[in-house]
């Protein structure tokens, strides 16, 4: 079998970091002398900034990664509602082109050796007219990088999750826990042998609390670090199919 061409790094729900795990596992990848694409084919809630709708996630990935990619390719698709695409871009009267974003991640897929797709809400996420987002997934052929909150309810959110991508067919490197916030509660320690027993993806680890960020830029420099040493990262080397330590 031909290697994955990328990850796509989908979430249990909004909210829970799959922007500021893309960046870290793109800055450790890039740190390893991989050459990193970045996408995020949809996104809601966009801000508005003197008359241009500027897609923020979109943006931190492209900041982050230095890629000198063209912020349309990086996002074919932003609404300014911060709904689930579907809506955002009926409201809007918008109809959403899948062979847009397939042509556009083929581009970027073609200038960089591995791509770190980020997802849009949760799983079942309506994209477009009766589509939801693991039909995306499966046609971009990515393996799913899952992940969830360190919090009390993960396990439900994460075995759903898991369990979602396996009735479709999608491959899961792993699922990852992520303290998004400084709170901490008596399930964090046991969630994530939990989630591991009622389920055979493998545990890549848990992201700390980086406490309170402005913006995921502001934490450019702790992520490679932080993610390299909390996160398998050899795991998601093996399933791309790539070496570690080289030079670019
Ligand atoms: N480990 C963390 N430590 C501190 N803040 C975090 C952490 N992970 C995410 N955040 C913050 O939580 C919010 C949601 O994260 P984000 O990556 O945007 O989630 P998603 O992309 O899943 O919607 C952002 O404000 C982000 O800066
Ligand atoms: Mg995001």
């Amino acid at each position: 079998m031909s290697r994955p061409r990328g990850v796509f790094v989908a979430g249990t729900d909004t909210g829970v970091g799959k922007t500021l795990i893309a960046a870290a596992l793109t800055l450790a990848l890039k740190e390893e002398g991989v050459d990193v694409g970045v996408m995020k084919p949809l996104e809601s809630g966009g801000l508005r900034f003197e008359g241009t709708l500027i897609p923020r996630d979109a943006y931190h990935l492209k900041e982050v990664s230095g890629v000198d990619d063209p912020l349309e390719l990086i996002n074919p698709y932003c609404f300014e509602p911060p709904l689930a695409p579907a809506e955002a871009a009926a409201r809007e009267g918008v109809e959403v082109d899948l062979g847009r974003v397939f042509k556009a991640y083929e581009e970027l897929a073609s200038r960089h050796e591995v791509m770190v797709v980020e997802g849009v809400g949760g799983l079942l996420v309506p994209i477009c007219e009766g589509t939801l987002l693991p039909e995306l997934i499966k046609a971009l052929g990515l393996p799913v990088l899952l992940v969830g909150r360190t919090a009390l309810g993960t396990i439900n959110h994460t075995l759903l999750s898991l369990s979602c991508c396996q009735r479709e067919g999608i491959e899961v490197i792993g699922f990852l826990l992520n303290k998004v916030s400084p709170d901490s509660d008596p399930s964090e320690e046991s969630n994530p042998s939990w989630i591991s027993r009622f389920s055979k993806v493998p545990y890549l680890g848990t992201f700390p609390y980086l406490g309170e960020l402005g913006a995921i830029t502001e934490a450019k420099a702790f992520l490679q670090p932080l993610f390299t040493e909390h996160i398998d990262l050899g795991r998601i080397f093996d399933l791309l199919g790539l070496s570690r330590g080289r030079t670019s």
